[in-house]
Order: C-alpha cells, then sequence, then structure tokens
C-alpha cells in the first residue's frame, strides 16, 4: 500500500473545509474557511449564501490544503467527503468537486457520513497521540480503535447519543438517544440572537457564562415523556429528522426548545427585549466576545450575565445527566463528547470532573477538530479505504443522511 494519504472535503453547513490525513492518524493539514463574517449578520446560516460561499472557497481551500501538506494530488491515495447531514446545495458542492477530483485522478473516492466525522475527530486526535507516544497498537488500551465507546455528538444540527463499536476494522454505530427538537447548538445560537449577541452564540455565551451567576436563574429540564414519544410522533424540527425515536429510551432523548422559550419568557417578563435590540448594532462593531468582567459588563447588565450563566449550566447539566445515565445503562466505560459544542469550556470541565468520579474516562477533539473540519473526514474515512468500502461516480447529497441504526 501507498502511504494512505486521503484528502477529505467538507462542505456541509458553513464551513469550506480540506485536509489531507495519512493513515486516518497523522494530520497533515487541515484547512478551514468559515463563512462566519457572512451570515453573522442575520444571525444564522442562510442556505443559499453558504452555497455560493462553498462555490467560491473549495478550490482555493483544497489547493492550500495540499499545499499545507507539501504533496500534489498525484501523492493522494483516495478521496473522501461528506455526503451528509447538512444543507443540499452545500453538501453538493463539495460533492461534486470530490467526484470531479477522485475521476480525474482515478481515484477511490469515499462517503463519510459527518456525524462519523465529528466522531473520528476524537479517534483522530487519540491516534495521533498514541503515534507520538510510540505506544500505538502495543496494547489495547493505548489503540483507540480497540474500544467500544459512548459517543455525544453535540453540535448545530445534532444533539445524539451513539453506541460506537469497532468492527473488522471499521466501526458500527447504533443510535441510543437524540434530541426530539433543537440541537444543543441551536439552543445556543438561537438564545445568542434572542439576546443581541453574536454569531455563532456557543462561543459567545461560553465566554459571557463565565462572569454570571449559574444558580442565578432555576431552568429545569421535565424529562421527556414517554408517551409523546411512544405515540410515534415525528421530531418537530428539521435537526430531529434524521434518525427514528419511537424505539429508544426516553431517558436518553433531549429537548432543547422549551429552555429557548423560557430564556424568551424571561427577557419579556425583566423588560430587556429592548437592551438586546440596542447590543445587535455593537455586537456586530466588535464581533470578539468581552474577555473581561469589565468589557462583558460594558456589554451586557449583570442580570442578562446571569441569565446566559445559568442557561448554559442547565444545557450542560442535562446533556451530562442523559450521557451518564446511558453509559450507567450500556455498562460504557469510555465517553467521547464531539461536535461544535464540545469546544464549551464549563461542558468540558464537567464531564470531566463527573467522568473522574465515576471512573470512567471522556475524551474530546481539540478546539480546532471540535468545529467543523475536513480532518476528521479523512480520518474516519481511513478504515472504509482499507476494507475497501468505495462510493460510485453517482453519489449525492442525503441532507438527512442517518448515522448507524
Ligand atoms: O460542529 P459544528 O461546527 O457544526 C455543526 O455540525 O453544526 O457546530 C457548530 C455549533 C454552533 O451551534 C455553535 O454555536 C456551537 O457549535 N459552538 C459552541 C461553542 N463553539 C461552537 N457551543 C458552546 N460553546 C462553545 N464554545
Ligand atoms: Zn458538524
Amino acid at each position: 500500500m501507498a502511504q494512505g494519504l486521503i484528502l477529505g472535503i467538507e462542505s456541509s453547513c458553513d464551513e469550506t473545509a480540506a485536509a489531507v490525513v495519512e493513515r486516518g492518524s497523522r494530520t497533515l493539514s487541515s484547512v478551514v474557511a468559515s463563512q462566519i463574517t457572512t451570515h453573522a449578520r442575520y444571525g444564522g446560516v442562510v442556505p443559499e449564501l453558504a452555497s455560493r460561499e462553498h462555490l467560491r472557497a473549495i478550490v482555493p481551500v483544497v489547493r492550500a490544503a495540499l499545499a499545507e501538506a507539501n504533496c500534489t494530488l498525484a501523492d493522494l491515495d483516495a478521496v473522501a467527503v461528506t455526503s451528509g447531514p447538512g444543507l443540499a446545495g452545500a453538501l453538493l458542492v463539495g460533492i461534486t468537486y470530490a467526484k470531479a477530483l477522485a475521476f480525474a485522478q482515478g481515484l477511490p473516492l469515499i462517503a463519510v457520513n459527518h456525524l462519523e466525522g465529528h466522531i473520528h475527530a476524537v479517534l483522530l486526535q487519540q491516534r495521533q497521540q498514541a503515534l507520538a507516544t510510540g505506544l500505538a497498537d502495543t496494547a489495547p488500551g493505548n489503540n483507540p480503535d480497540t474500544e467500544p465507546a459512548l459517543a455525544l455528538v453535540v453540535s448545530g444540527g445534532h444533539t445524539h447519543l451513539y453506541l460506537a463499536r469497532p468492527a473488522g476494522g471499521t466501526w458500527s454505530y447504533s443510535l441510543v438517544g437524540r434530541t426530539v427538537d433543537d440541537a444543543a447548538g441551536e439552543a445556543y445560537d438561537k438564545v445568542a440572537k434572542l439576546l443581541g449577541l453574536g454569531y455563532p452564540g456557543g462561543p459567545w455565551i461560553d465566554t459571557l457564562a463565565r462572569f454570571g451567576d449559574p444558580l442565578a436563574v432555576p431552568f429545569s429540564f421535565a424529562q421527556i415523556k414517554p408517551k409523546a414519544h411512544l405515540a410515534g410522533k415525528t421530531p418537530r424540527t428539521k435537526a430531529a429528522r434524521t434518525a427514528p425515536i419511537a424505539e429508544l429510551d426516553p431517558h436518553f432523548l433531549f429537548s432543547f426548545s422549551g429552555i429557548k422559550t423560557a430564556v424568551l419568557r424571561y427577557v419579556e417578563l425583566h423588560s430587556l427585549r429592548e437592551e438586546a435590540a440596542a447590543r445587535i448594532a455593537r455586537v456586530l462593531a466588535h464581533p470578539r466576545p468581552p474577555q473581561t468582567k469589565e468589557e462583558a459588563l460594558a456589554l451586557c447588565p449583570q442580570q442578562v450575565l446571569d441569565l446566559v450563566a445559568s442557561f448554559q449550566h442547565a444545557v450542560v447539566g442535562d446533556l451530562m445527566k442523559k450521557t451518564f445515565a446511558a453509559a450507567d445503562s450500556l455498562g460504557a466505560t469510555r465517553i467521547l463528547v464531539t461536535g461544535g459544542v464540545a469546544a464549551n469550556r464549563e461542558l468540558r470541565a464537567r464531564f470531566g470532573s463527573e467522568a473522574q468520579r465515576r471512573r470512567l474516562t471522556v475524551d474530546f477533539p481539540t478546539l480546532a477538530l471540535s468545529t467543523d473540519n475536513a480532518a476528521m473526514i479523512a480520518a474516519a474515512a481511513w478504515p472504509r479505504f482499507v476494507a475497501g468500502q468505495f462510493a460510485g461516480l453517482d453519489l449525492t447529497a442525503d441532507p438527512s443522511l442517518a448515522l448507524g441504526r
């Protein structure tokens, strides 16, 4: 076998990304062109603008990834691309480009599920560490591809719990839990928008929450009613439509639309709407979350800082409660938390200390690998490359592609 160089391409949402990864375990380059400034003024991703921006960025981003990896198209062994879930028009840009490249170079094409990519962001990092310490493959505990793991994928589009199992060189996934409505990242983005904070909301709330009292507003998450989900209701939002809920244990179902409404009610009850509206222009003019308490107070009253701290405390608490309950129930001792929201500082700290208390391991990707990137796509493609699981040139976008069963 040659070097095992895979070019990964990711364009499922608002990041155009390309990366070259060797044998699923060594990142030679990872280039991400973010469209945040394009979408920020709308407070969310505008699908048509996303497709247009991907079209503009795809060629320079792939070129930059090859240049940074110090290789040419002739050095590659395969092209991997995200085939779903995501925005149809956005996915199509990456897929069409990857197909053309694979066809022109005579390379195999590998289709990767975006959610599997997020899981492999953690595995990539662990394989990288094992290589660096020279422990790769020497003992099962040092090889990230031998132990099953409970994976929480928590991003702007998903809040899904999977049991990931190594199976004959590749991985298999079973869905354990999921959101029935909004994703956790979506709740962060909507709450930030409502409070006149920047887009995406996660990093803003993450930073501002450090200056507020997390117990000031007692938000609570009612347990999802078993009756509602057994009745076979279809999930209410697009984000939730990618997999069935009827057969899942209701204890592992998430719901984040209620807390968004509770924040809205709090804002109205405490007449914070005008104050939030006045903040939008100031935030757009200085698009970086305040880093000190003084800067934060200059932008938001203490009441808003307390509100975001309480919101975050409740969301992280709920993610923890259900993830650890699932780990308990499945006997999982290894937890992976990944996706954009896994960049959150409070989430990392609290998951880390709870895992330690329970004698479980919990691992996160680096911050750069938490949000969308293509290194995770190239890494997830490696086991498929070895197993010869290739896509045909009829590959097309599947906006609601599910992972596992
Ligand atoms: O994984 P990702 O880049 O894209 C999707 O697949 O959705 O995740 C983006 C989401 C956004 O909702 C963003 O607000 C959230 O991740 N996010 C965060 C943080 N950084 C990004 N949420 C909480 N804390 C953060 N530090
Ligand atoms: Zn993602």
